[in-house]
């Protein structure tokens, strides 16, 4: 079978170094395009020295127009180059982006919607397949339990990580409110503040920190009158994020224009 030709945008960053390696492993993907910020020190590197492996003759870019031959690309870069990307592709005629970048504004959302009705646009702001089943699991569990409990997420991650709260704890506030049926503003606290008071019914608390190297570790907890349910998902390497998104990727480089997520993936 002929290879899917992939594009990445943000190939510079920590995952999109680490989907790189992959990708160059991987035989279902040919590598055309790899594109890192205007003024990087990565620009007019190889790819393949980016990825930690040996020079394959694919220079990095600044040129996002460079992906609209590629079959699919995969976008890790920042909500505000992500937008324009998805812009830029979707007017060129590009078939298919994956992206897993997050931290969108409303307006930079809505850029990515009207995108993909031109376009397959997967979005997912965690492609580890844990984290999939943790958001049916918290769905499922807040559906049981009702409005009547309260819930509490937390998110752990690397000194680096630009936005707050992850995009997963807003995936798995947004699980909480599918299962009880309501929609329900969460409270967020501020960065490092802990928990004082366990939620109360139908509130949902998200607090935060961020320490040295961790890749990613969530909690959801339910609290009930006089009970309580955790739910615990940690990420130990960078490689499940990359991985799934080259699974979505080639998953998705054949389906018509849309907005697709993880679990249609995984369905
Ligand atoms: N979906 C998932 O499973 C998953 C998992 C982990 C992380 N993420 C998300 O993925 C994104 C990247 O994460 P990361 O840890 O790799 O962050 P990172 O190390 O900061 O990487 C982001 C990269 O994008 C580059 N970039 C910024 N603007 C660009 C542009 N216009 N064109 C091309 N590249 C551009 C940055 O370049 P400079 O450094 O030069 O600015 C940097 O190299 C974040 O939003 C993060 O939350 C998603």
């Amino acid at each position: 079978m002929t290879p899917i030709s992939l594009g990445i945008h943000g190939g510079a960053g920590r995952l999109g170094r680490r989907i790189l390696a992959l990708a160059l492993e991987d035989t279902r993907f040919s590598l055309r395009g790899v594109i890192v910020r205007k003024g990087s020190a990565a620009l007019g590197q190889d790819a393949g020295v980016l990825a930690g492996a040996k020079p394959m003759g694919l220079l990095a870019t600044a040129d996002a127009r460079t992906l609209l031959h590629c079959d699919v690309v995969i976008d890790v870069s920042s909500p505000a180059a992500g937008a324009e990307l998805a812009g830029l592709l979707a007017k060129g005629g590009a078939k298919a982006l994956v992206t897993g970048t997050t931290g969108w504004t409303d307006v930079q959302d809505q850029a990515l919607r009207q995108a993909a009705k031109d376009m397959a646009i997967l979005l997912s702001g965690n492609f580890s397949l844990g984290v999939t089943a943790l958001v049916h699991q918290v769905q499922e569990a807040a559906a049981r339990l009702g409005p009547a409990w309260g819930v509490h997420i937390h998110d752990r991650h690397h000194s680096a990580k630009k936005d707050v709260p992850s995009g997963t704890a807003l995936m798995l506030a947004d699980a909480v409110m599918m299962g009880w049926d309501q929609s329900v503003t969460p409270k967020c606290l501020s960065l490092g503040r802990p928990l004082e008071e366990h939620p109360t019914r139908g509130e949902i608390i998200i607090t935060a920190d961020r320490v040295g190297e961790v890749v990613g570790t969530h909690n959801v907890m339910f609290y009930g009158a006089g009970e309580t349910l955790c739910f615990t998902h940690t990420a130990q390497s960078r490689d499940i994020f990359a991985q799934g998104a080259l699974h979505a990727a080639h998953w998705l480089y054949d389906k018509p224009p849309g907005l697709y997520g993880m679990e249609d993936v995984l369905s």
